[in-house]
């Protein structure tokens, strides 16, 4: 069999998969040869997790968006590209013909092009999910720019963070976005975050919600006016380099600020490609509905490159699944005939919430596929997902990934290898996963009694669609990724895996969280909420939470007990929307003498991990604190 067929049976899967770890390298090059290329690689793979250093298809030259869009011309240029479901049903849904999409790319890029922007040069943008947003995001890949999507729920100060850290001299914005009943101000808070950012040159911004804003000359300019000025541009497609970067995405890690995970442009072309027809085994004219945000990974490979690649309809919703009522999605399906919905188990189970009575006289028999994305899913929202929106005949994809992987790494694929509850179950072709200890042991032996081997997730060989750096800070990459464990990739996630070879993913082992499906560093919160005045220092811990999956606990100690505790509360949500986004603001905030410490000065999390959870039984030792008693009273005061 071939690695480009579609895989068909589990058989297939086996043998694929077989083929794609004895060789690696044909069995990419293979893959990647049926991509445009504009001068053909020699090289395929070059690696050592060390640096590290991991290069695919190196001496290749390529554009992304030639492969996204003007490949599929001949055939598709008259067949959707872009369906756009505005926030609100009555307005018009628009759509983009390929044939269009690609104009409308090549106009935007020659606006980019006449701002200045130059092929390396980092691009922020910060816009809602409208259809320019992909425009922009293509119109930077095809002149060879890097884009920096920042989330349009992040503060001002955190979109500084990054513009300081990618030193990204351009913008792209929008007056304002709306989501439900509100409109996010996006221009006036890029305006706020401009003030520390004087290196950046231009603002291109959209007009949406025709919100009043100021524009600042010699600074800001329309999108409309500029578009205007192109009229029907040609821009070909810049030759890149396999290795080039395509774009930088700010994630989360368990210490310190955001880092740009970086992905280049011919390993995640070819991953985020693959990984899309697979999983989703996608059948010709049918309408993919991915409901995560372009500020998210997900939105990049799922909504923009992946489907794109493949030729594919996307459709792009604005708003949000409650509204005008919790119906929202489903409403989508009905009226666009939606065939694949891949969203986050936070949405399924805050959708639950409402009943199924919602469901009577819509019509979802259009799905084929449904997909689960972000953090581990319950088995009580799968069987919700997979009896009132599926009907129980639709597979559930589980999908396990990270922005730093790219694209899906474990998942059953639709139809053809079986799903199962709450399990991501097989590595995707090329895929090599390893579970080992605290030490980097590997663990091989299954728990008679679980049927399971359990273990800190690593995989162990490069694929295409890997991150390759982290912006400006390559050490950063190494200590983050590859310095746990020596020559593996380490996740962050736990794991176990049954005698067939699946996988349960167990959620974070570092200090990460994942609350609602976004991921959160415990330091970036700590960080902000010590930026408070009335703060001397804090401690900050997830919890379970029926919607959120996790909720924040933090523990703070402040300067002056006799302020009113329910203000300081406030001021401290504040405080981190200020500083990062209403995200990360703290589901319980338990104001305490104290935190617990080792003699060394450490905060013992494993401690509050546990008094947030509940386990006030199960502390475990406390002799080794330097004060135990801060134990009890933080017990007695618990929230
Ligand atoms: C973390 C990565 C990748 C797209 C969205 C999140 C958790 C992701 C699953 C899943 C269990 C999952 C992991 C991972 N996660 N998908 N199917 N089952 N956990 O991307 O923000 O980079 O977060 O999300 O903990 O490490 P991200």
């Amino acid at each position: 069999m071939k690695p480009l067929q579609r895989i068909q049976s589990l058989e297939d899967y086996q043998r694929v998969y077989d083929y794609s770890v004895s060789d690696p390298e044909a069995f990419w090059a293979e893959i990647a040869q049926s991509f445009v290329w504009q001068k053909p690689f020699t090289q395929v793979l070059q690696w050592d997790f060390d640096g590290p250093n991991v290069r695919w298809f190196e001496d290749g030259v390529l554009n992304i968006t030639e492969n996204c869009l003007d490949r599929h011309l001949p055939q598709k240029g008259n067949q959707t590209a872009i369906v756009f479901e505005p926030n609100r049903p009555e307005e018009d849904a628009r759509s983009f013909t390929y044939a269009e999409l690609h104009q409308a790319v090549m106009n935007f890029a020659q606006v980019l092009l006449n701002q200045g922007v130059k092929k390396g040069d980092r691009v922020c943008v910060y816009m809602g999910m409208v259809p320019e947003l992909a425009i922009a995001v293509l119109a930077c890949a095809r002149i060879g720019a890097i884009h920096s999507v920042v989330f349009g729920g992040f503060s001002a100060q955190s979109i500084s963070d990054r513009l300081i850290d990618a030193n990204a001299h351009f913008v792209i914005t929008q007056d304002g976005a709306f989501r439900g009943n509100k409109v996010i101000p996006l221009k006036s808070v890029i305006d706020e975050a401009l003030l520390q950012c004087d290196f950046v040159q231009k603002v291109i911004v959209l007009t949406h919600t025709k919100t009043s804003i100021s524009m600042l000359k010699d600074r800001d300019v329309w999108w409309e006016v500029e578009i205007e000025k192109v009229g029907q541009a040609h821009v070909a497609p810049a030759p890149m380099n396999a290795e080039d970067p395509l774009f930088i995405l700010y994630t989360s890690g368990s210490t310190g600020k955001p880092k740009g995970v970086v992905h280049t442009c011919g390993g995640y072309m070819v991953w985020a490609n693959y990984t899309f027809e697979q999983v989703f085994q996608y059948q010709e004219g049918e309408l993919h509905f991915c409901t995560a945000d372009i500020g998210w990974i997900t939105g990049h490979s799922y909504i923009v490159y992946g489907p794109l690649l493949a030729g594919a309809k996307t459709l792009m919703f604005e708003g949000i699944p409650t509204f005008p009522d919790h119906g929202r999605f489903w409403d989508i399906v009905e009226k666009h005939k939606v065939n694949i919905l891949y969203t986050a188990p936070t949405a399924i189970r805050s959708l639950m919430g409402f009943g199924t009575d919602v469901f009577q006289g819509k019509d979802l028999s259009s799905l084929r596929v449904l997909g689960t994305v972000g953090e581990p899913i319950n088995e009580e929202a799968w069987h919700w997902y997979h009896v009132n929106v599926g009907k129980s005949r639709c597979p559930i994809v589980d999908t396990w990934w990270q922005t730093e992987t790219g694209g899906i790494m474990i998942s059953n694929l639709a139809g053809v290898t079986p799903d199962r509850p709450a399990w991501a179950t097989l590595p995707l072709p090329g895929i090599q996963p390893i579970l080992v200890d605290e030490h980097g042991n590997e663990n091989h032996e299954i728990n008679p009694e679980t049927g399971f081997v359990h273990g800190n997730l690593c995989v162990k060989f490069p694929w295409p669609g890997m991150l390759r750096t982290t912006y400006g800070d390559h050490s950063r990459c190494y200590t983050n990724y590859f310095a746990t464990y020596k020559n593996l990739y380490f996740t962050g996630d736990g794991a176990y895996r049954d005698a067939a070879g699946n996988y349960r993913i167990t959620g974070r082992v570092d200090d990460v969280l994942n609350v609602s499906g976004h991921r959160i560093g415990t330091a970036e919160v700590e960080n902000a909420i010590n930026r408070h005045l009335g703060v001397v220092e804090s401690a900050v811990v997830g919890y379970p939470h029926d919607i959120k999956g996790q909720a924040i606990y933090a523990f703070v100690v402040c300067s002056d007990h006799t302020h009113e505790s329910e203000m300081i509360r406030r001021d401290i949500n504040e405080t981190i929307t200020k500083l990062i986004g209403a995200i990360a603001k703290a589901d319980k905030i338990q104001i305490v003498k104290g935190l617990p410490k080792t003699r060394s000065g450490k905060i013992m999390r494993r401690i509050l991990r546990k008094i947030a959870e509940g386990e006030l039984d199960h502390l475990g030792d406390t002799s080794t604190l330097l004060d135990p008693s801060v134990v009890d009273e933080i017990c007695t005061e618990r929230l």
